[in-house]
């Protein structure tokens, strides 16, 4: 496909995941995982009269917040996942999550609105991910708790470099896993106090991972050179198998507004 006219980043996103808000509201390896477990653990604790869920996707962390919060936003760029969103948490019952369409980088909300902000797999996709992060910030209580999990890239650049390789062919949304100590440098940045980090590994099933984003045929192929090229050190770090499937690596921190 030829790019013949202006498309802001955000419209990149949008066309990525828009059209995939069922797939995203069904995906296994988004509505359920350890990383969920400890962040309604958390949430559990913290019981935040009124959490935001950013860049919710299809709604898994709002679903898990909301037993636990009086209120939860879920917000995300794309007004297909938000509709998917009210769709699933009507089925549930979740009468307490509301949605609300804006980038992470201009939240419509006011300073210090929420007191538990969680944010799951979606800065890796941000335009301006100080922006994003500086935005959560001035959205949360000073004193509250949030939440950021993501993939993360491991600190070599031989494997970064793959890493970003294969994401980008696979999504072209993809802006940056980040290393964990970007993240909590950022996070710092921010005015976020770093807490704790928990890093877990996720297999990522190859045909289902490139299904959700329909990654065109010549990318899948690409990623599959790359895969079938990589050196030793590579393969061994992603654990990647015969078919393309393998291990990201993910972060959860845990951070209070300071
Ligand atoms: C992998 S999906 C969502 C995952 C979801 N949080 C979960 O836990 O299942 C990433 C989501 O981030 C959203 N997103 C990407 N960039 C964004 C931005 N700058 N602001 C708000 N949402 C964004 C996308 O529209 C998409 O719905």
């Amino acid at each position: 496909m030829t790019q013949d006219r202006p498309r802001a980043h955000d419209a990149v996103v949008d066309a990525q995941f828009g059209p995939q808000a069922a797939a995203y509201v069904q995906s296994a390896v988004h509505a359920s995982g350890a990383d969920l477990d400890q962040l309604e653990a958390i949430a559990a604790q913290a019981r935040p009269a009124r959490a935001l869920d950013l860049g919710c996707g299809g709604g898994h962390v709002a679903y898990r917040l909301a037993p636990h919060a009086g209120a939860v936003v879920a917000c995300d760029l794309s007004a297909e996942m938000l509709a998917a969103v009210r769709q699933t948490a009507a089925a549930r019952g979740a009468a307490n999550i509301t949605t609300e369409l804006a980038a992470a980088e201009q939240l419509p909300f006011d300073d210090a609105s929420f007191d538990f902000v969680a944010c799951r797999f979606s800065a890796h996709h941000w335009r301006d991910f100080d922006g994003g992060l500086r935005q959560a910030r001035r959205v949360t209580r000073a004193g509250a708790p949030a939440v950021f999990i993501d993939v993360v890239a491991p600190g070599r650049p031989l494997l970064d470099s793959h890493l970003q390789a294969v994401e980008l062919l696979r999504d072209t949304s993809h802006v940056r896993d980040y290393t964990i100590a970007e993240w909590t440098a950022a996070v710092g940045r921010a005015g976020f106090t770093v807490e704790a980090v928990r890093r877990l590994r996720l297999r990522m099933e190859f045909a289902s991972w490139t299904e959700r984003m329909r990654t065109p045929p010549v990318q899948v192929e690409a990623v599959r050179a790359l895969q079938r090229q990589a050196s030793d050190e590579v393969r061994g770090h992603f654990a990647i198998e015969p078919d393309g499937s393998f291990l990201l690596d993910v972060m959860v921190l845990e951070a209070t507004a300071a």
